[in-house]
């Protein structure tokens, strides 16, 4: 049953991927007042080999709810947008700076510090030029504006990037911990599902259920992104390893250790999947990504 849901996942992401990518190269056009080397640094970072969690998650949480995926492809790209500028900007050497990224070269690395930041900013901004143009009606593209804005802004992604950073220097527990995870990550994965819900139209109940199903995933995944950077292959993951603890980050690994640290993945986890119930069928997708956000490697 495990490994049939796993497989059912597997084809699901493939047909998914190809029509965000396809969607994100064609939102990615501009026109010809872009400059050349900006378009290029933009589309080297976007369409990278990312996982595309979070577009899935929007298009998963858009067809849990009756609607069929391609009415989401904005919000989903649109989230896309915003995290790959979160990842631009997060490796550069003034916070993380680390030269890989999606098994490639960083934005800065590969261009240079100013078109890396410029071409973040750029990301930002076209994120919401997608969702008002192509999000519709207009009510609901406007609450999709903002609750993305509300999540990825100073009290939520940018926020935990902010407290993240301090938290380098100092110390602090559990509760500290899950308030930087709660908006460096959980914040985009929550928006995600609530974008999903929004441009379904869901119901007020449907709308909670995945917020905190979204909640939820979002603090696993980052436990699991603190435990893959301690004994995870940077081949598989692409990215560098080893780096949160050479920079003293406050972690889950460092605070709990690694067992305890997965089971209480994997405990949030199972609450997530709690949350899909009322679905049924059609939150297939919703429960077996949660589950392969705690297995997987990278
Ligand atoms: C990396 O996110 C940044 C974190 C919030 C830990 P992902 O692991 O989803 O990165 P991509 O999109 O697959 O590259
Ligand atoms: C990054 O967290 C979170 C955001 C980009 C908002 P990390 O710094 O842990 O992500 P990685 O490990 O570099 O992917
Ligand atoms: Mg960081
Ligand atoms: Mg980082
Ligand atoms: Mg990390």
């Amino acid at each position: 049953m495990v490994e049939t849901s796993a497989l059912a996942l597997d084809t699901y992401a493939v047909g998914a991927r190809s029509e965000i990518d396809a969607a994100l190269l064609r939102w990615t056009e501009f026109d010809a007042d872009c400059p050349p080397r900006l378009r290029e640094a933009i589309r080297h970072s976007l369409l990278a080999p990312g996982k595309r969690l979070r577009p899935m998650l929007v298009l998963m949480s858009a067809e849990a709810c009756g609607c069929h995926r391609v009415e989401a492809l904005p919000a989903a790209c649109a989230v896309e947008m915003i995290h790959t500028y979160s990842l631009i900007h997060d490796d550069l050497p003034a916070m993380d700076d680390d030269d890989l990224r999606r098994g490639q070269p960083t934005c800065h690395a590969k261009f240079d510090e100013a078109t890396a930041i410029l071409a973040g900013d750029a990301l930002l901004t076209r994120a919401f030029e997608v969702l008002a143009m192509e999000i519709s009606p207009p009510s609901v593209a406007a609450r999709c504006c903002a609750e993305l804005a509300s999540a990825a802004g100073a009290s939520g992604m940018v926020a935990g990037q902010v407290d993240d950073l301090a938290a380098e220097a100092g110390c602090g527990g559990i509760p500290e911990l899950e308030a930087i995870h709660r908006r460096k990550t959980g914040a985009m994965f929550r928006v995600s599902l609530r974008l999903g819900a929004l441009v379904a139209q869901a119901t007020p109940e449907q709308l909670g259920h995945l917020d905190a199903y979204g909640q939820k995933l979002g603090l696993a995944f980052q436990i699991i992104d603190d435990l893959l950077d301690v004994h995870g292959s940077e081949t598989t993951m692409g990215k560098r390893t080893g780096k949160d603890s050479d920079r003293g980050k406050l972690t889950f690994p460092r605070l709990l250790g690694l067992e305890a640290s997965q089971s209480r993945a994997r405990q949030l986890i199972d609450e997530a999947c709690a949350e899909l119930g009322e679905f049924g069928s059609r939150a297939t997708h919703l429960e077996s990504l949660a589950r392969y956000v705690v297995e997987r490697n990278h």
